[in-house]
């Protein structure tokens, strides 16, 4: 019997309707359109406005997305395994809420963060999962509502970050398509340079704290900016490596949408052209969890079967790392 692969099988997305361009951050902060552009490649981003509607919402509605494009049954999923930085509350867990609402009554589901890596290593989880056979049918849906945590009165973070959600059907596949290899990374000696410090169990939120913002996301730009651009080449490179493969035979890179200029970076390590280089970060900014499902589902009407994608992420923690993939079916 061949050896069971775990494999793409659907996609779906969902972004809110709120645009808030760059045109509109002018009034907000002391920035303009054209230094967003030239230094992140952003142009708008998507905010969830509605009062009471958390990453939850996101999640469902692209959830949803999925299954109406691939008429799969909910009621078959065996795992919801959501993918976040932003969960709808603390204690309980955002994606037991979400399975329940899209009907997948027979799964199991938990939550799984990893800041901009979570989409990443829940890959790597729920292809785990598949290649075991103890679950044929696993949604991992990256969502993000980063305007819930953003001071809009910071110009470091508040012109990156949007809100939006993908979701990624996984099942077994005895062609050998799916997840081939992974390279996967943490060092927690960068969480002082990214990180939300009050509101978690260290550092609580209370009235004398509230005033002074520490609740909200603090990044020390230049130093992510560095580790990310070294870190996430040098897993993409080197995956390549271990895997005898050259740049042509990769037709895609999908790699974390936080700055323009870092997924070039790493585009230029591995020596790839600019057509096979997934981009969306112009059209939504920085979704964390979301970016890499929300390429797929931009881009999957240009994938094929037999593609082959490298994924690629960096993210708070820090986290990063990237997985060599193949892609299963046309759409
Ligand atoms: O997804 C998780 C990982 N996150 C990331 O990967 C984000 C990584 N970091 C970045 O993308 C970039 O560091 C930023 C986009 C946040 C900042 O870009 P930068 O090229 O590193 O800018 P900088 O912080 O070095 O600032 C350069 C200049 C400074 O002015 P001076 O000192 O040269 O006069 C800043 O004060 O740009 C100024 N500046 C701004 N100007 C207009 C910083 N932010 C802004 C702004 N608008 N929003």
């Amino acid at each position: 019997m061949s050896k069971i692969t775990a494999a793409i099988t659907a996609v779906g997305g969902y972004l809110p309707d709120f645009v808030l361009s760059n045109k509109v951050l002018e009034t907000m902060v002391d920035t303009n359109d054209e230094w967003i552009t030239t230094r992140t490649g952003i142009k708008e981003r998507r905010i969830l406005k509605e009062e009471g509607k958390g990453s939850s919402f996101l999640a469902i509605k692209a959830a949803e997305n999925l299954i109406e494009k691939s008429g799969i049954n909910p009621e078959d999923i065996d795992l919801v395994i959501v993918a976040t930085a932003t969960p709808d509350m603390k204690a309980a867990s955002t994606a037991a809420y979400t399975a329940t609402q899209i009907g997948a009554v027979n799964a199991f589901s938990y939550d799984l963060e990893a800041a901009c890596s979570s989409f990443l290593f829940g890959m790597s989880t729920a292809s785990a999962y598949i290649e075991s056979g103890r679950y044929k049918k696993i949604l991992l849906i990256g969502a993000d509502k980063n305007s819930s945590f953003i001071n809009y009165k910071d110009r470091a973070t508040c012109i990156i970050f949007g809100d939006g959600a993908g979701a990624v059907l996984f099942e077994p596949n005895e062609e050998g398509l799916g997840l081939q290899d992974e390279l996967l990374r943490s060092n927690g000696e960068g969480r002082e340079f990214l990180r939300a410090q009050r509101g978690g169990s260290s550092y609580p939120i209370n009235a004398d704290t509230f005033a002074e913002g520490s609740h909200y996301v603090f990044q020390d730009g230049k130093t992510v900016f560095k580790n990310a651009v070294f870190n996430m080449a040098d897993v993409a490179e080197r995956i390549l490596k271990r895997n005898n493969l050259t740049n042509d035979d990769v037709q895609w890179l999908a790699a974390h949408q936080a700055n323009k200029r870092i997924i070039d970076a790493t585009a230029n390590r591995i020596n790839l052209e600019d057509e096979k280089v997934m981009m969306n970060i112009q059209k939504y900014g920085n979704t964390t969890s979301a970016t890499l499902p929300l390429l797929l589902w931009d881009y999957e009407k240009q994938l094929k079967k037999g593609d082959t994608i490298i994924f690629a992420a960096f993210g708070g923690g820090f986290t990063w790392g990237s997985i060599y993939f193949k892609w299963a079916y046309n759409s």
